[in-house]
């Protein structure tokens, strides 16, 4: 394995930019090759099988094609059903997921009580389940929103949809804000609904946090690089590889948008305390 090959990234299409920004943040030096599977796309409510024989072929694509030094696979729903069977097909490959930030979300609130949105796919997942029953005491409550059709409208970058289930999905959760009975952290688990956060945020209304995971991604796959002394140095330039099984028209787009201007993606319009990440499986 080369220092100077790339880092294979991937999504069921545009959700995992929030997981590269903060990759390109922290490792400036490295090369990443982002695979969007627009023509598959949304993973979340197209059942296990699916989603395993998705994963394995674009991570076999991105190893076999792209010659990856290291995967990162920015997609909860993906992490929840095939993580494991990648570790097992790459062993000596760093190897990196995401989970809903759950861990950070039970620390932050102040009410006990916690929102999970993210996809069906992943909120069946015996992992998630596994992640709630280890982590959450009997002081805590764990609402799971799972919201159909949200990706999807992120996606399609379907502005009106988006909203109509933000607020919706935020209804679902039920009473939100700092007082006794009420949700007052609620984690975004799924990589797509960073994009999301504008529309949440004006649904939720004031009083609650929400927490993702592209920071902790990044910091995990820097420490499995240097672990592995993969890792390239900074000044080496790096470099971005965008790549769709589909139309490739929205991730450019999306990467235009949401790329260039990863601050956003990280707070916008927070209210309260500022937004902390978490998440790395
Ligand atoms: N962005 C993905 C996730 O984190 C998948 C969304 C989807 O394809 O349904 O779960």
């Amino acid at each position: 394995m080369e220092r100077s090959a790339p880092v294979g990234v991937f999504d069921s299409g545009v959700g995992g930019l929030s997981v590269l920004a903060a990759l390109r943040s922290r490792l400036p030096g490295e090369r990443f090759i982002y695979y969007a599977d627009t023509a598959h796309a949304p993973y979340g409510e197209r059942g296990d099988a699916f989603v395993v024989d998705r994963t394995l072929q674009v991570a076999e694509l991105l190893v076999r094609e792209h010659g990856v030094k290291a995967l990162v696979v920015a997609c909860n729903t993906a992490t929840a059903a095939a993580i494991h069977l990648l570790r097992e097909a790459w062993p000596g490959m760093p190897i990196v997921g995401v989970e809903p930030a759950l861990k950070p979300a039970l620390a932050l609130t102040r009410t006990g009580h916690v929102a999970v949105l993210a996809t069906r796919g992943t909120l069946a997942s015996r992992k998630f389940g596994v992640l709630v029953e280890r982590l959450a005491g009997a002081a805590h409550t764990v609402r799971t929103v799972a919201c159909d059709g949200l990706a999807d409208a992120i996606e399609q970058a379907d502005t009106e949809s988006v909203r109509a289930l933000c607020q919706r999905y935020i209804q679902e959760v039920g009473p939100l804000g700092d007082h006794v009975g009420q949700v007052d952290v609620v984690v975004l688990g799924c990589t797509h609904y960073p994009f999301a956060q504008v529309h949440l945020t004006a649904a939720a209304g004031g009083g609650v946090r929400f927490v993702e995971t592209g920071e902790p991604v990044a910091k995990q796959t820097a420490r499995l690089l240097a672990e592995a002394k993969l890792d390239q140095p900074e000044d080496t330039g790096g470099g971005l590889t965008l790549l769709s099984s589909g139309d490739g028209g929205n991730l450019h787009r999306a990467a235009d948008r949401w790329l260039l201007i990863p601050q956003l993606v990280r707070q916008p319009h927070l209210q309260g305390a500022p937004m902390r990440h978490s998440g790395a499986a």
